[in-house]
């Protein structure tokens, strides 16, 4: 692992490691990947002036979330299936992510339950997404089990009101539950160390690695059909829900996927404690804006009524600074501790944050300015929006 040192490195060996089908679906974007690109296009167009000659000891990284101080301003975002990456992959990212003093948020749709994950990294600092299920009653039940858990913020996740087109995952026969299939089966030979330490592994304890949060007859191909429906996507998800919701979860609520200012001015309206301004890394809607277009704008229309986080398309450290200095508090990654666990298992991972830490320290240096939340005053050019 000595020579991964910067997130394409993490990418190429996670590339190396994991099968095909895997990897393309954490790697790409939906339909043509427009999204993906611009993404790209418009972080790497973002250039801030530094200050010169401020001569400070040393920067602090800390920055205040969801009423909790954090070690830097980053959140391990919620990702579907990370424990198809590595064995017990969600544990090993809660622990990393616990080990470098950041939140992890674990997914609906993670392979691990809530419960598992929280008995393998007591001491994280848990947070948990929801996708809404179309069985409200179902959805209630899961909730229950998260606080069971001492999870207290929720992230609702707001901008799938379907599953995406992504072709690649058809090609590849990359499904779950998984169907098995000749191409699929070649492209799992062809990675062995996957297959055993990976798959055999889920095989001989749990058995057949699915989302772990779907109820039991999800897994079986004779219940299967009854269940789906319960379990589809809401796609007529509306505010009223999210106002229902808000009155049953007592803890902190989080809205994620928002990109119009008047989105986050209802989130803040029904009592949202923050929002995510994502374009789900490129992967939903491939005609979205991105959010740096859209963040200075949503910062001034309710950036004194909640927190603001975001995300999507963040490779390096300053990367995560301009968003911040685009009005953001702090920045979710989702691929990059992917690539971190794909690449050296629970020590990949960690070692992904902090790399990740030590990009934003430096580029705090270069910059003249001690803590993230300073980046906000320095001025900003970008040839790309
Ligand atoms: C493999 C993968 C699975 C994801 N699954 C979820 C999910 O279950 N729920 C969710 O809200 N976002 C999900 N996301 C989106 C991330 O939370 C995050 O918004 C996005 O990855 C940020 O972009 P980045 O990967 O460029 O950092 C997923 C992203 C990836 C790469």
């Amino acid at each position: 692992m000595g020579q991964l040192l910067n997130a394409a490195d993490f990418r190429h060996a996670a590339q190396r490691r994991l099968p095909r089908g895997l990897f393309e679906y954490i790697d790409r974007g939906a339909e043509d990947e427009l999204a993906l690109s611009n993404l790209r296009r418009s972080l790497d167009a973002i250039r801030l002036s530094p200050r010169v000659l401020t001569g400070h000891p040393e920067r602090d990284l800390r920055v205040r979330v969801m009423e909790r101080e954090i070690a830097m301003p980053v959140v391990v975002a919620p990702t579907a299936l990370a424990g198809l990456v590595a064995y017990d992959g969600e544990a090993k990212l809660a622990r990393a992510a616990a080990r470098q003093g950041v939140p992890f948020c674990i997914s609906t749709q993670s392979i691990t339950t809530i419960e598992e994950v929280r008995a393998g990294a007591p001491d994280a600092d848990l947070w948990f997404q929801l996708y809404l299920w179309k069985d409200r009653e179902l959805t209630r039940k899961l909730l229950d089990r998260v606080w069971a858990c001492n999870v207290t913020t929720l992230v609702v996740t707001a901008d799938t009101p379907i599953g995406p087109k992504r072709e690649y995952n058809q090609r590849n026969g990359f499904s779950i539950p998984f169907i098995y299939s000749l191409r699929a089966a070649l492209d799992v030979a062809m990675r062995p160390r996957w297959l055993a330490g990976v798959l055999l592994r889920y095989l001989h304890t749990t058995g057949m690695p699915t989302y772990g949060h779907y109820p039991e007859e999800f897994r079986s191909a004779i219940t299967r059909p009854s269940i789906v429906e319960a379990v589809k996507l809401e796609n007529l998800l509306n505010w009223d829900d999210l106002r229902i919701l808000r009155q049953q979860w007592k803890g902190r609520l989080i809205v994620k996927g928002i990109l119009h200012p008047q989105d986050a001015r209802e989130a803040a309206d029904l009592g949202a404690d923050g929002i995510v301004i994502s374009a789900h890394g490129g992967r939903n809607l491939d005609i979205a804006p991105v959010p740096a277009e859209v963040l200075p704008d949503i910062a001034d229309a309710v950036g004194n009524r909640l927190e603001i986080l975001a995300d999507s398309g963040v490779r390096r450290g300053s990367d995560v600074l301009k968003y911040i200095s685009l009005g953001a508090q702090a920045v979710m990654l989702g691929r990059l501790p992917l690539w971190g666990l794909a690449a050296g298992d629970e020590k990949g991972a960690d070692q992904m944050l902090a790399m990740i830490r030590t990009e934003i320290d430096m580029t705090l240096t270069m910059l003249g300015v001690r803590r993230p939340e300073d980046c906000r005053g320095l001025p900003i050019r970008s040839t790309w929006i």
